[in-house]
């Protein structure tokens, strides 16, 4: 299997280093924006190419991973499944965007969309088969997490509709879109978003409420050692996926 990574920073680099030890996994093409990351992976890792000519390189991939940005599954989501290959998102955010989501879905290659920095998305994924009465993301970031320095207590900034909240905390995107996705969608599932300047690190508390009974998860993530943005889970969980895929035991 040859993979395509777009994007060669946190996510992506952390994604490489895991392939290595992959046997299924022949080649790791790999396209950034800033083509000096590249020599540095592939100086490193043994499986990195460079890409040199896309539309050759698509033809040679079985799976295209996004690790990049909300504006790359636009520009290269589409001409991935356009190609025949598979597509793995990480900026899950973008799929807020209804239209591009139905195009994206209207191809016949799969789509995944790893957990990220969540965790307790497979036991919510299965419990809203049945009747679901609440979901609810509770995230807890420290000031500086949040580009705020005059709070001294916690505190609420939002509780509401996910819908609501991926327009005005941009930031969480990514994980209100994973689990508003798995579970009962933007409209319903409720995100609660919380500052604390007692706490340390980005910390994820989904719960569901439903026929299968009362489901809770908490990451207390630490930050990845490149990007202090990305938790080092969510990194993890796109190289966690990969193995999944390319394993003959799955964990799904
Ligand atoms: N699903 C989750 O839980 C989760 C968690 C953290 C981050 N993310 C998202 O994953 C993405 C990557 O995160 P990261 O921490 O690796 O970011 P990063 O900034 O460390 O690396 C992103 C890399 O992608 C490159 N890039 C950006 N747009 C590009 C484009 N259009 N074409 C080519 N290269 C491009 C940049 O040059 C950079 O090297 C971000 O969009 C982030 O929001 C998702």
């Amino acid at each position: 299997m040859n993979i395509l990574v777009i994007g060669a920073g946190s996510i992506g680099s952390t994604l490489l280093r895991e392939c290595e030890h992959i046997d299924r996994i022949r080649r790791c093409y790999v396209l950034d924006h800033h083509p000096e990351k590249l020599e540095r992976l592939e100086d490193r890792y043994p499986k990195v190419v460079p890409v040199e000519d896309l539309d050759k390189t698509l033809k040679d991939t079985d799976l295209v991973v996004e690790a990049a940005s909300q504006e790359a599954v636009k520009e290269f989501g589409p001409m991935a499944l356009e190609a025949g290959a598979d597509l793995m998102i990480m900026s899950v955010g973008a799929l807020v965007d209804e239209d591009l989501r139905s195009e994206l879905y209207s191809y016949d290659g799969d789509i995944y969309l790893p957990t990220g920095a969540l965790c307790g998305i497979d036991a919510v994924y299965n419990a809203s088969m049945a009747d679901v009465e609440e979901v609810t993301l509770e995230t807890t970031k420290p000031p500086t997490s949040l580009g705020l320095t005059d709070i001294d207590k916690r505190k609420v900034l939002f509780h509401g509709p996910a819908e609501e909240a991926v327009k005005l905390y941009p930031k969480n995107v990514n994980v209100a879109a994973i689990l508003s996705l798995a579970s009962i969608g933007f409209k319903k599932t409720k995100i609660k978003l919380v500052c604390d300047p007692d706490i340390d690190r980005n910390t994820h508390k989904i719960t569901l409420k439903g026929a299968a009974g009362t489901i809770t998860g908490i990451s207390e993530n630490v930050p990845s050692p490149d990007n202090p943005r990305t938790s080092y889970l969510a990194a993890l969980s796109a190289a966690g996926a990969i193995k999944k895929i390319c394993s003959d035991v799955k964990f799904i």
